[in-house]
């Protein structure tokens, strides 16, 4: 299948502008090497994966793809959220996935270590805030995901972002085909 390049390929490295979520219990070291390697892009579930164990997956990634090409998902309110931050920095990750993120100087940190910042919103406010702490990109998930980021259909949330933002967006949420 060819695809084209898009502002995601470009952005992140990759050779599909397709992105494997973070799915807790689910996005370890092998999905992630396996999706890299497959042309996509894909995220760690920091959010699930034991501290103890976090930095060796990161770097099993590393050693099986020959680079930082992925990311990691975490959110602040975990309680290895500074751990999450702290790595994604170390290894320069290429990105970092949350929900509830952090606050502009950790963004600003990010920034300056060129990890990019992909929050997962459901609501167009949510959107217009995450742009204003320094965004890079922006996922949007509708409530056809699960819910549990909000009530508003993707195909809802989808156009309200994209006319409110300038940033690449990645829709997500019950889309099952191209
Ligand atoms: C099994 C499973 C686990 C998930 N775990 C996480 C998680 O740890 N962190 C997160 O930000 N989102 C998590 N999500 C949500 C996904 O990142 C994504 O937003 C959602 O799957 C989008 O809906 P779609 O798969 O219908 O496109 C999870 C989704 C699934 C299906």
């Amino acid at each position: 299948m060819t695809l084209p390049k898009t502002r995601l390929t470009e952005a992140l490295g990759c050779r599909y502008p397709i992105i494997q979520t973070a799915m807790g219990w689910v996005s370890d070291a092998n999905l992630v090497i396996a999706t890299t390697n497959a042309g996509g892009f894909g995220f760690l579930a920091g959010a699930t994966i034991d501290a103890a164990d976090l930095e060796g997956e990161i770097e099993r990634v590393i050693s099986s793809t020959g680079g930082s090409n992925f990311g990691l998902n975490f959110h602040m309110f975990q309680e290895n959220a500074q751990q999450c931050v702290d790595l994604a920095i170390k290894y320069r990750l290429k990105a970092v996935s949350y929900g509830r993120g952090p606050d502009k100087e950790t963004i600003s940190r990010f920034k300056e270590a060129g990890v990019l910042c992909i929050p997962t919103v459901g609501a167009l406010k949510h959107a217009v805030k995450a742009i204003e702490l320094g965004a890079d990109m922006i996922t949007i998930q509708g409530a056809e995901g699960g819910g549990h980021t909000g009530g508003v259909p993707s195909t809802i949330l989808l156009p309200q972002v994209l006319d409110a933002v300038s940033v690449p967006v990645i829709a997500a949420g019950g889309y099952s085909t191209g």
